[in-house]
């Protein structure tokens, strides 16, 4: 089967297999080298493009860990498509050109359809707009002047992508072969080695079908899979790719529960979460860079079982529950339990994790991350608080931590140290020691286990000093 997407307006039809990664086939089967390949893992933003469907409009994602039939149904453009057909320069181009955004060049064009990417969608965040594309030698200075005398601009209409072309149908992740709508066929496509890639349009597709392959890879997002392609050089046989199923997308935000389906995206997930949590969409700003929360899923963040992963503490803080499903069986379970030991998960051959839910009402949780950069980096440690405080006195409490054991875990020790005590620095510093009950961290290039269990103690003093009305910024700098 071909797989067929949009490229700089023009429409391609293609043979994909799920190891033929974007960047490469933009760069050695189509020529256009000016998406650059830097880091070949979603770090540096060399290879940004734009991605646009019907149901997410356009955003920015890394081409080098996004397989071709990713694109099915989807449009892409490369900083090649960003000039106009008569060679006239995009607003953002120009001012690159003007505000001296460039030197070496080689971070040029990926920062620049990064910031096509929020010139589009009219974002004038642009540090964290900008955190996932670096850039050794021009400093951003004069790239943020740059975005920003851009902004003015109107979109030139060049960028816009034909109507017709994102039918709903193609998009979810179909054929492009007349067959239309969640309930028609499924694609399945023949790779490279013989295996098969099978394009599910809905979760019952996928559940029937995992049934009968379970030893098959579930490709989501990708950001942590694509990686087994890129630098593990694997191919990853039988796959899945989950992006067609539109009701594994849904986000239900009711008074009393949310429910996110695990095809959301980070991105996604973090607008939502505004109102709600905002809190928690605060801290997702913290989670890679704009082009990995594009693409990566909340399904895959919950599923590949990682001890540093970033929304399971604040999840398990939050209660959450995790749903399954397996072929027609559907079970739930708080996803505490879910995470059995690293690298073990309760989950079933032919199971995946259908959504996840939980309370639509936290006013005492906080989210704290701490890494070695403020941006584009992976916890070292993760800590969640979600206490209830009733006439000065500790109700409830829910702590979570990511990066302190081979799962992310509940903190129990300290949760029964706290609760039903006085809410006092007394209690806190009585409760500090509760947390070597809990924890057994491991030293490695993140941080030693007594820095991790020190910073563990020190994020409970944080939040006492904030729940308590201390202003904490943790990017002020004291001599
Ligand atoms: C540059 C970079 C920075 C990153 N920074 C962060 C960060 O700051 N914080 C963080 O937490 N993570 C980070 N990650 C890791 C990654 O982005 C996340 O774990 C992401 O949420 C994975 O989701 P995905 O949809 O891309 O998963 P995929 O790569 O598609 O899948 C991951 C695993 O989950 C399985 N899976 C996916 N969906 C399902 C499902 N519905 N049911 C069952 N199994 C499923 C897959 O089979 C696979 O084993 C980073 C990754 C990169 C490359
Ligand atoms: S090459 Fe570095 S993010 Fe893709
Ligand atoms: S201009 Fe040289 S890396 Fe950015």
């Amino acid at each position: 089967m071909e797989i067929t997407f949009r490229l700089n307006g023009e429409t391609i039809q293609v043979n994909g297999t799920a190891s033929q990664m974007l960047l490469d086939w933009l760069r050695e089967d189509r020529g256009l080298t000016g998406t650059k390949e830097g880091c070949n893992e979603g770090d540096c933003g060399a290879c940004t493009v734009l991605l646009s469907d019907a149901e997410h409009g356009t955003r920015a994602i890394n081409a080098c860990l996004v397989p071709l039939p990713q694109l099915q149904g989807k449009a892409v453009r490369t900083v090649e498509g960003l000039s106009g057909p008569d060679g006239a320069l995009h607003p953002v181009q120009q001012a690159m050109i003007e505000h001296h955004g460039s030197q070496c060049g080689f971070c040029t064009p990926g920062i620049t359809v990064a910031l096509a990417a929020a010139h589009m969608t009219g974002r004038k965040d642009h540090d964290d707009q900008l955190a996932g594309n670096l850039c050794r030698c021009t400093g951003y200075t004069p790239i943020v002047r740059a975005a920003e005398a851009a902004a003015a601009l109107p979109v030139p209409d060049w960028m816009n992508e034909p109507d017709d072309f994102f039918c709903s149908e193609i998009s979810s992740g179909g054929l492009a072969t007349g067959e239309r709508g969640a309930d028609s066929p499924p694609a399945t496509v023949p790779s490279a080695s013989d295996a098969a890639v099978f394009l599910p349009r809905s979760s019952d597709q996928l559940a029937a079908w995992y049934l009968e392959h379970s030893g098959a890879r579930l490709f989501a997002g990708g950001t942590d899979l694509g990686l087994q392609v890129t630098k593990g050089l694997r191919d990853l046989g039988q796959v899945a790719f989950l992006h067609g199923c539109a009701d594994l997308q849904t986000i239900d935000i009711g008074p009393e529960e949310i429910r996110l389906g695990a095809g959301v995206t980070i991105s996604r997930m973090l607008e939502a979460m505004r109102a709600p949590h905002p809190v928690l969409a605060d801290f997702l700003t913290r989670f890679a860079s704009v082009q990995i929360r594009n693409m990566a899923t909340i399904g895959g963040n919950i599923a590949n079982g990682s001890p540093i992963g970033d929304s399971p503490p604040a999840l398990i803080a939050l209660g959450a529950i995790l749903h399954l499903r397996r072929g027609d069986d559907r079970r739930s379970l708080p996803l505490e339990s879910f995470f059995l030991e690293y690298g073990r998960q309760d989950r079933r051959p032919g199971e995946f994790v259908e959504a996840v839910s939980f309370p639509a009402q936290a006013p005492g949780l906080a989210c704290y991350k701490i890494s070695k950069r403020f941006d584009q980096d992976i916890s070292a440690v993760c800590g969640c608080f979600n206490l209830t405080i009733e006439a000065g006195t500790v109700a409830s409490a829910r702590i979570a931590f990511g990066g302190m054991a081979g799962i992310p875990a509940r903190a129990s020790a300290v949760e029964a140290a706290l609760t039903g005590k006085p809410w006092t620095d007394e209690t806190v510093a009585a409760a500090l020691p509760a947390f070597a009950q809990d924890f057994t961290p491991l030293s490695d290039m993140r941080g030693s286990a007594g820095y991790r269990l020190l910073a563990a103690q020190n994020l409970l003093r944080r939040y006492f000093a904030e729940t308590s009305g201390a202003v904490t910024n943790v990017r002020e700098v004291h001599p």
